[in-house]
């Protein structure tokens, strides 16, 4: 999706997308850095947008690793349907709250999110951060970027084992969240 395509869907969205402009190339590699890609990982990315993160990660993993995305902005889902076939990668049309319809507890090894928490209410954005936390496996990893530290607290209750760290050049500067689940 061209960038003119992505602030389309932002302007027309904007409390779903959180965003006027895609993920810079910087922001990706900088919050994929703690993930060892030479392991097997079934990793789970929630709000893929138009697929910056997702191509990144598709590239990074091995043969043996699983991608899941959780996308509810219609056309996002239909141009990543459309433009990555990829056997390692499934896209699903549904919320990220949904995530313990598909994923056992203490199965899945990463989360990736995008999603706007700080545009979000209250119950969703819980509702996302529970989930996440339940299907983590013991050690598992959930990187989350933002444009404020409004969630901090928040996600610092669901992993209180946590750090933050910044990604500078990308529009605008963006904070990093990298929690772990307690083993
Ligand atoms: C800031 S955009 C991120 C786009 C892309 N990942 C990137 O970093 O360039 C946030 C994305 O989260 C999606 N989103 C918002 N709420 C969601 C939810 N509850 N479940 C799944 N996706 C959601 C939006 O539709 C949008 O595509």
């Amino acid at each position: 999706m061209s960038v003119f395509g992505f602030i389309r869907q932002a302007f027309a969205n904007f409390r779903n997308v959180g965003a006027v402009a895609g993920s810079s190339h910087f922001l990706v590699s900088r919050m994929l850095l703690p993930v060892d890609f030479r392991s097997e990982l079934n990793i789970v990315e929630l709000g893929p947008g138009s697929g910056n993160f997702t191509r990144s990660i598709l590239k990074k993993m091995n043969a043996q690793s699983s991608l899941a995305a959780y996308e509810i902005n219609d056309a996002f889902y239909q141009l990543l349907r459309q433009q990555i076939r990829d056997k390692r990668f499934s896209l699903k049309h549904e919320s990220a709250t949904e995530l313990l319809q598909s994923f056992a507890p203490g199965t899945v090894d990463v989360v990736v999110s995008s999603v706007p928490l700080a545009m979000m209410p209250s119950e969703v954005k819980h509702g996302i951060l529970e989930a996440s936390a339940a299907v983590l496996k013991p050690g598992g990893l959930f990187l989350q970027y933002q444009y404020s530290r409004s969630d901090l607290k928040l996600v610092r209750r669901y992993f209180p084992n946590m750090k933050t760290m910044f990604a500078l050049l990308n529009l605008p500067p963006a904070i990093i969240y990298v929690g772990r689940k307690s083993q």
